[in-house]
C-alpha cells in the first residue's frame, strides 16, 4: 500500500482524527501534558510497558512515548485480539472502564484496554500493544504515514 499524507495543522491538544493506511485505520492523537505524565504511572498495571515486541512498533518510537514527538501518538487503530477497532476514550475515569482509568482505547468486542500510548493493560484478552506504523514528519504539521 502506498504511503498516505496527514495534515495534522486542525488537531487540538485531546483531540483524535483517524486517516487510512493500506485498509486500516490510523489514529492520530495530539496529546496533551496530562496525558503524558499520565503514561509512567501506569507502568505497574500494563502487560509490556517497555514495549518489547520489536514488530509493534519502529525502533524510532520504543520509547517512553511510543512516538518521534511526545505530544503526537500515531496508532494503528486495530485491537491485537481479533482486530476490532477499539474507541478513544480520553476521559477520566469512567465508571465502566474501572477505578484508576487515566484516558486510552477501549475494545467494545472483548473488552480490552489500552492506555494512551496504545500499551495493553494486563488481565484483558490482546495479548500485545496496539500497532505504531511507520511514519515520519514532514513539516510540523504535516506527516507520511507508510
Ligand atoms: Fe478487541 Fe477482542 S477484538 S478485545
Amino acid at each position: 500500500g502506498a504511503p498516505v499524507e496527514a495534515d495534522i495543522s486542525k488537531l487540538e491538544a485531546g483531540q483524535i482524527m483517524t486517516v487510512e493506511w493500506r485498509g486500516k485505520p490510523v489514529w492520530l492523537v495530539r496529546r496533551t501534558k496530562a496525558m503524558l505524565d499520565a503514561l509512567p504511572t501506569l507502568d505497574g498495571q500494563l502487560r509490556d510497558p517497555k514495549s518489547t515486541v520489536v514488530e509493534q512498533q519502529p525502533a524510532y518510537a520504543k520509547n517512553e512515548f511510543r512516538s518521534i514527538k511526545p505530544e503526537l501518538l500515531v496508532l494503528v487503530g486495530i485491537c491485537t485480539h481479533l482486530g476490532c477497532s477499539p474507541t478513544f476514550r480520553p476521559d477520566i475515569a469512567p465508571a465502566d472502564l474501572g477505578p484508576g482509568w487515566k484516558g486510552g482505547f477501549f475494545c467494545p468486542c472483548h473488552g480490552s484496554r489500552f492506555d494512551l500510548a496504545g500499551r495493553v493493560f494486563q488481565g484483558v484478552p490482546a495479548p500485545l500493544n496496539l500497532e505504531v506504523p511507520p511514519y515520519k514528519f514532514l513539516s510540523d504539521t504535516r506527516l507520511i504515514v507508510g
